[in-house]
């Protein structure tokens, strides 16, 4: 029985064509449907040229009513039969309602080695504090943000000279390597984490 995987993005879609990638070399799964709440969103050009089920559902057409913007995204995923959702760059914070339908089937990379700097701006935060590591995590997603159970994380140093972008940078790089290796052990029913650090590429 197939995997049906459902990735959500709101841009680009980086970390999307790097699980696609990885994805396709799987014999068990398969990425069904790749949804944005932007219509602008590259990542959705990218996976309709790919040969991927795209869908849009705009989050301004729902004004500040999240439930009905959740209940579009449900029809969406139950429609397309999908098992799983990775988020991957997606800037819209789900309900709990929503998350707790999903929970243990949805994940999510955050760019921080949560816990710490849980929210946005986590390369500025890391760089203010003055620390000499920071990373990526990938985690369950539940109805708190960004603080379900870690899946996986990679770190990197933190150089001198860094500033907010290229610190963005490297830690961007590394999520296309933890994410696909964590979804890969996912689909395959492994929960054992991984824990990456590349700190020798960089020094
Ligand atoms: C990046 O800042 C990444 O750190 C975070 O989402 C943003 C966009 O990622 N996960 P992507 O290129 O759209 O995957």
């Amino acid at each position: 029985m197939t995997v049906n995987v459902a990735i959500f993005i709101s841009g680009g879609g980086s970390n999307m064509k790097a699980l696609v990638h990885a994805i396709r070399e799987l014999p068990s799964a398969k990425v069904a449907m790749v949804l944005s709440n932007r219509p602008d969103a590259g990542g959705i050009r990218w996976a309709r040229e790919n040969g991927i089920l795209t869908r849009v559902v705009d989050y301004r057409l729902f004004g500040q009513d999240r439930a009905k913007f959740e209940a579009a995204l449900t029809a969406e995923l139950l429609a397309n039969r999908i098992d799983c959702i990775f988020l991957a760059g997606f800037m819209r914070i789900l309900t709990a309602d929503f998350t707790s339908a999903w929970e243990g089937n949805i994940l999510n990379i955050h760019p921080s080695l949560l816990p710490l700097y849980k929210g946005l701006h986590t390369h500025e935060r890391a760089l203010q504090s003055g620390d000499k590591h920071h990373g990526c995590t990938v985690h369950l997603v539940t109805s708190k943000l960004d603080d379900g159970p870690i899946l996986g994380q990679a770190r990197v140093p933190i150089l001198a000279d860094d500033t907010p972008d290229t610190l963005a940078a490297r830690v961007l790089k590394m999520e296309h390597r933890l994410y696909p290796r964590v979804a890969e052990q996912f689909l395959q029913g492994r929960k054992d984490p991984i824990n990456l650090s590349f700190e020798d590429e960089f020094l």
